[in-house]
């Protein structure tokens, strides 16, 4: 039987190129390999609020993008979390084997209660609520960007814990992160990750940019006071937009220094942005093809649902009956 693989996005702003190279090409990539569920994570969308209209129309818009990038619905599961209770339930028993001080500890949610006036509940829980999308389906491998580490040895601490309170009941989930692009930085900050919130114009590349925004955003790139390229001094800005090249062609360490040592900014940034934009065309093809028949969407939505209920369905009742629930 093949492994399973279990990962989330949230249908929140628009799917940038940091989320394209740490998590959604390599599902693509995985697809055939492992039997995989990919979730569109509106759960979790919705610990920070959300406007109502725009979150149901950006879980299909999500939808489309995940097909778009190369996800075939005929082999592979694209759910989305709500329409799976599954998913709350297991999150409630979980949560009621967690400790507070996990949670409290996390720096995801340290930085996000930061922000806000008033912290709810769902914030403090959110990584509980990943734990149960993951064990759900005793999924052994997840594939994230860098950002989300710190949550997946949560989800594993948290499997051990209740395997060892309520005996043998989840798979322990490994992170699986790729060796170029897991952690993207802005293009205007380089210290900080690329990111769906942050509002500067040209901080992120969202994968329906129209190529032209795309050039524009890469040529006004933050990199730092050198003329061309030196891989000994080269600052966080630099590195950046290569690795950015390099993840998006799939070329060597050799290859890069080979063909940007030396180079002036303006020209290096050009090639980076001719890689970016060769990339992204053809899944923006993709994406109006797949976009203009929400119909379409729906369905794939629904069967994939189906699909994967029955295996969540039967974790939760073995885990109901680990822990003492009634189950009929
Ligand atoms: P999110 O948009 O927070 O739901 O993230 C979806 C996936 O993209 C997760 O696997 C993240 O780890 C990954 N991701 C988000 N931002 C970045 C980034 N700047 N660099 C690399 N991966 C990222
Ligand atoms: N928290 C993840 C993020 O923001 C999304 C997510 C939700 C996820 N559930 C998951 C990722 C389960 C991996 C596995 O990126």
């Amino acid at each position: 039987m093949k492994a399973r693989v279990f990962s989330g996005i949230q249908p929140t702003g628009s799917p940038h190129i940091g989320n394209y190279l740490g998590a959604l090409k390599n599902w693509v990539k995985i697809q055939h390999e492992y039997e995989c569920i990919w979730g569109i994570v509106d759960l979790h969308a919705i610990t920070i609020y959300q406007k109502p209209e725009e979150l149901r129309q950006k879980i299909v818009e999500l939808a489309g993008m995940l097909i778009a990038i190369g996800l075939d619905p005929a082999h592979t599961s694209i759910v989305v979390q709500s329409m799976i209770p599954a998913h709350t339930e297991l999150a409630w028993m979980l949560t009621c084997a967690t400790p507070i001080g996990w949670l409290e500890r996390m720096t995801q949610y340290k930085s996000k209660a930061q922000a806000q006036e008033t912290v709810g509940d769902g914030l403090l829980q959110y990584p509980v609520l990943m734990a149960a999308d993951i064990l759900l389906y005793q999924a052994a491998i997840v594939p994230v960007g860098d950002d989300q580490s710190q949550h997946l040895e949560l989800a594993r601490d948290i499997a051990q814990r209740f395997n060892s309170m309520y005996g043998e009941t989840f798979v322990m989930p490994a992170t699986s992160l790729p060796s170029v692009g897991a952690r993207v930085m802005g293009l205007d900050e380089p210290d900080k990750k690329m990111s769906k919130s942050s509002t500067g114009p040209n901080h992120a590349i969202s994968l329906l940019d129209d190529p032209k925004v795309i050039t524009k955003k890469i040529m006004r790139a933050t990199t730092d006071s050198n003329p061309a390229v030196d891989f000994e001094t080269m600052g966080a800005g630099v590195k950046n937009l290569l690795a950015i090249y390099q993840a998006f062609t799939e070329t060597s360490d050799d290859h890069v220094k080979a063909e940007f040592d030396g180079l002036r900014y303006g020209d290096m940034k050009k090639k980076v942005a001719a890689a970016v934009v060769a990339a992204l065309e053809p899944i923006q093809v993709r994406y109006r093809e797949i976009t203009a028949d929400p119909g379409y969407l729906e369905g794939v939505l629904k069967a994939s649902a189906e699909r994967v209920s029955v295996f969540a369905n039967d974790t939760v009742y073995k885990t109901k009956r680990a822990m003492g629930l009634y189950t009929a």
